[in-house]
């Protein structure tokens, strides 16, 4: 099988990796691809928002299966464009794709399948905010109030504070800039991504993951597109992954089929355990990255005839996944400055380690690698336990030099010490 992923980041590049670890894939292409997955893929600079340019790729390396990473083209309709030129495609249709592209849709579609979300508004006149504030928040009995862009902001369009000063001058630059606001109830418990393989109303779920948004230790500073993760999660039941599986994410996915936007893709569903139990975040219409480097480090039935089969409505036809025992790490090496304007351009070295994921990272003409991104590495550790994959990650991520760059110190710490309960 012949395999054309797309996108440049560690997500792609555990994609990759896994796809290499299936028999049946024998050629792997990637665009446009970063420092790292030019040493496992044929590399390919096109621009991924366009599906012309994708479907003239696909065409011209006589890919089987074509597999989209990243949200924007998504959105943009470049799985649409694959499947009109008859190439097998993993990845949502842009009507589909909705349910991450317009949080206002998500909601709709959650309403329609009678799944628990948390309690919203979408304000889109700067004259209504102050009233719509004034309906969430600590007055209306929530620890916080929860302010996001209506659009796709890669995690970082969203600010959960206490204070509404805050809350009110993030909701107020959104609108400036023509950006439709979400306010939402905050919901309090762990949160748990679970990534399902879709096709229609058939839904495979992976292992459930835990991401770590904010950019310091112990949830402090702002929101990032992710620090960390780690899988499987010790403090939840199996039977709550399957509680969500059936009442949460085949709803959703069987609402989709009745509205005509079959899902054929990977569906995320982002929750938090609450008291009442598991009640969704969000849905996004893609892998989640950085969840995906330690979902799919455990991951043994082979990926490329996975998603082959999810992308021609073969899925329910696949056998049970298969998973490695013990535990995935994924910590993320941040550039100097991110979430802000990441400083770029610097050398990294140890970055060939083993375990170590690439994003935005480019190679120099004199053969360097430098960074190019925020989200710069990711490294993944695994190991019989929780704490051996975090020793393992943390090995090699304090080995790793990177001039300003930073990251988190407790990815997976307090479930490794059993301190998470439900
Ligand atoms: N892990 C957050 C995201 O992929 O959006």
């Amino acid at each position: 099988m012949r395999v054309l992923v797309i996108g440049s980041g560690a997500r792609e590049h555990a994609l990759l990796l896994a796809l290499r670890r299936d028999p049946e894939v024998d050629v792997l292409a990637v665009a446009p691809g970063n420092a790292g997955t030019a040493a496992i893929a044929d590399q390919h600079d096109v621009d991924i928002t366009s599906g012309d340019a994708v479907v003239a790729l696909a065409r011209q390396i006589d890919a089987d299966l074509v597999v989209i990473g990243p949200e924007v083209p998504l959105v943009l309709g470049v799985a649409d464009a694959v499947r009109a030129a008859g190439i097998a495609c993993f990845g949502p249709s842009k009507d589909a794709a909705r349910i991450e592209g317009s949080k206002a849709f998500g909601k709709e579609v959650m309403d329609a399948a009678g799944v628990r979300t948390a309690r919203s508004e979408v304000v889109d006149n700067p004259a209504h905010l102050d009233a719509a504030l004034d309906r969430f928040g600590p007055a209306v009995g929530d620890p916080a109030w929860v302010v996001k862009d209506d659009g796709l902001a890669a995690g970082k369009g969203v600010v959960v504070t206490a204070d509404r000063d805050a809350a009110r001058a993030h909701a107020a630059s959104l609108l400036d800039t023509g950006h439709p606001v979400l306010l939402e109830s905050y919901l309090d418990g762990p949160e748990v991504s679970l990534f399902c393989i879709v096709d229609g109303e058939t839904v495979v779920p992976l292992l459930p993951a835990q991401d770590f948004k904010r950019v310091g230790d112990n949830d402090t500073g702002p929101n990032t597109g992710g620090m960390g993760a780690y899988s499987p999660l010790p403090w939840l039941p199996d039977e709550v992954v399957t509680e969500i599986t059936e009442k949460v994410v085949k709803p959703v996915a069987a609402e989709m089929v009745k509205r005509d936007s079959s899902f054929c893709g990977l569906l995320y569903a982002g929750l938090a355990i609450t008291s009442r139990g598991p009640a969704v975040v969000e849905f996004n219409c893609r892998f989640g990255d950085p969840e995906t480097q330690a979902v799919l480090a455990l991951l043994q039935t082979p990926l490329g005839q996975l998603l082959y089969a999810a992308a021609i409505g073969d899925l329910a036809g696949e056998p049970p996944l298969q998973w490695d025992d013990g535990a995935a790490v994924t910590v993320v090496l941040a550039a100097e400055n991110y979430p802000g304007r990441p400083r770029v351009g610097d050398v990294i070295t140890g970055s060939e380690a083993d375990g170590v994921l690439h994003a935005g990272t480019t190679r120099r003409d004199d053969g360097a690698i430098v960074s190019s991104g925020g989200r710069v590495l990711s490294v993944v550790g695994t190991g019989a336990d929780l704490a051996a994959a975090r020793d393992a990650a943390y090995r090699v991520i304090e080995s790793i030099r990177l001039p300003g760059s930073h990251f988190r110190s407790d990815i997976g710490l307090a479930a490794a010490e059993g301190r998470i309960t439900l």
